[in-house]
């Protein structure tokens, strides 16, 4: 009761005090922990970063070695697992199979949902969740491909084993090229964590019920799955692909963009908090060029893209709305280069952003804080009596 305030789309109502995350999207800044993402993106790895994010402080040397072999030792899946995801039709989205099976892990460590847990046992669901979820992921995409599951090999590190379960068949190993893990390292720190997004909201607003880890990051997935939020990736790529079949002219879909009566929009520009350069897609544009010409790819749609931003910095409409190119504008183009279809470009920002969600499920609950609950402002029907149906008309 009392006076609501309404903020639709939350533009300017804080739901949390968080240590995680800074960011200032006036000046393009992003920490991860204090730690500036540029710095991160160039040094260190996304099982350093995930320890980071979820503990607060970078690891020592024997920390690491511990977090990185938990999870090693954590990444098989429990056999009945493998059983659904057998039941999912081969061109299911894979967002839709692997949000169904990290909610399925609730069934197959019903600890996991049990109230008050010990440190250790919470420990051990994020570290099972940060392995499994690489595992799912590869397996998916098998499934859709109709190939056989690859087993995770617990002597190579994150990056290599998701690669490996990925790309080996039972005739081939794949073998590894530290191009592409190492470009696969710096995207998913890319992606780890970014504060409040409607996609951590979620895992925020579900575990503020004291819904367990898996459940809660089970919704988050769902909610990163949209076309405005991480499905961008995967528009991105369709759209520029699109252009080109269109024989890439930028400008007449930059029109389109623009046009208010099209609902298309350019996708992969935009942001709520950034009203400058998204300071992910400064690295991830630098990093593009960098990885197709390591491995001697040359992609059409990396110049579509560039021809797509030029215009659009220089068009009023953009510059007049702070429009700037997003962290998915140029993800994709990688994501693409090394091997990885459309479909599961998404599926990769989940595995990316899981230490973040886990980072703010695990803050929010140690904080303590109240079940979330926004209020509204009625615009129904003001009180009426129920009339017999053969009297309504
Ligand atoms: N193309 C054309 N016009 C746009 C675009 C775009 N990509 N983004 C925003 N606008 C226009 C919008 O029509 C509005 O114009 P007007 O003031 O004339 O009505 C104005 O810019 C402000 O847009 P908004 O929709 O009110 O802004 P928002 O903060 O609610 O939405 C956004 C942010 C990211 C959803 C939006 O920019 C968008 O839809 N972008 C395309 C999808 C995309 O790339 N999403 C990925 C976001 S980054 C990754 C992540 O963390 O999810």
């Amino acid at each position: 009761t009392g006076f609501v305030t309404l903020d639709s789309g939350y533009k300017n109502t804080g739901a949390t005090t968080s240590a995680i995350t800074f960011l200032d999207g006036e000046e393009g800044i992003l920490h991860y922990r204090g730690y500036p993402i540029e710095q991160l993106a160039e040094k260190s790895s996304f099982v350093e970063v995930a320890y980071l994010l979820i503990y607060g402080e970078l690891p020592s040397q024997a920390q690491l070695d511990d977090f990185s072999s938990q999870i090693s030792q954590h990444s098989r899946l429990p056999e009945g697992l493998e059983k659904i995801l057998a039941g999912f039709p081969a061109n299911a989205h894979p967002m839709g199979i692997l949000s169904a099976l990290v909610s399925a892990l609730t069934a197959f460590y019903p600890e996991s949902v049990e109230p008050n847990q010990s440190k250790e046992q919470i420990e051990l669901n994020i570290t099972r969740l940060i392995a499994q979820i690489s595992t799912i992921a590869a397996w998916v995409y098998k499934h859709g491909k109709g190939e056989s599951l690859v087993q995770p090999k617990e002597n190579l590190d994150y990056c290599s084993n998701f690669l490996h379960m990925m790309f080996s068949t039972p005739e081939q190993d794949y073998e590894i090229n530290p191009v592409v893990v190492d470009a696969l390292n710096k995207l998913l720190i890319l992606h780890a964590d970014h504060e409040q997004n409607c996609s951590t909201s979620t895992v925020r607003l579900v575990g503020s019920s004291h819904a367990s880890l898996y459940s809660s990051i089970s919704a988050g997935i769902n909610a990163l799955w949209g076309p405005l939020h991480g499905g961008a990736n995967q528009e991105v790529i369709e759209m520029l692909e699109a252009i080109k079949q269109d024989g890439g002219n930028s400008q007449k879909w930059l029109e389109k963009a623009k046009d208010k009566n099209d609902p298309f929009r350019l996708m992969g520009f935009g942001h709520r908090v950034y009203k400058n350069f998204d300071p992910r897609a400064k690295i991830i544009k630098a990093a593009c060029d960098n990885i197709l010409n390591n491995l001697g790819v040359n992609d059409p749609t990396l110049n579509i893209a560039k021809e797509l931003e030029q215009a659009a910095l220089q068009d009023s409409y953009f510059v007049d709305r702070k429009l700037y190119p997003n962290v998915d504008f140029y993800s994709g183009i990688i994501y693409k280069a090394i091997g990885l279809p459309n479909e599961m470009f998404t599926v990769m920002f989940a595995i990316g952003r899981m230490p973040g969600w886990i980072a703010q499920w695990k803050e929010l609950r140690e904080n303590k804080e109240p079940i979330g609950r926004p209020r509204q402002i009625y615009t129904g029907q003001s009180a009426r009596d129920y009339s017999l149906i053969e009297n309504r008309s």
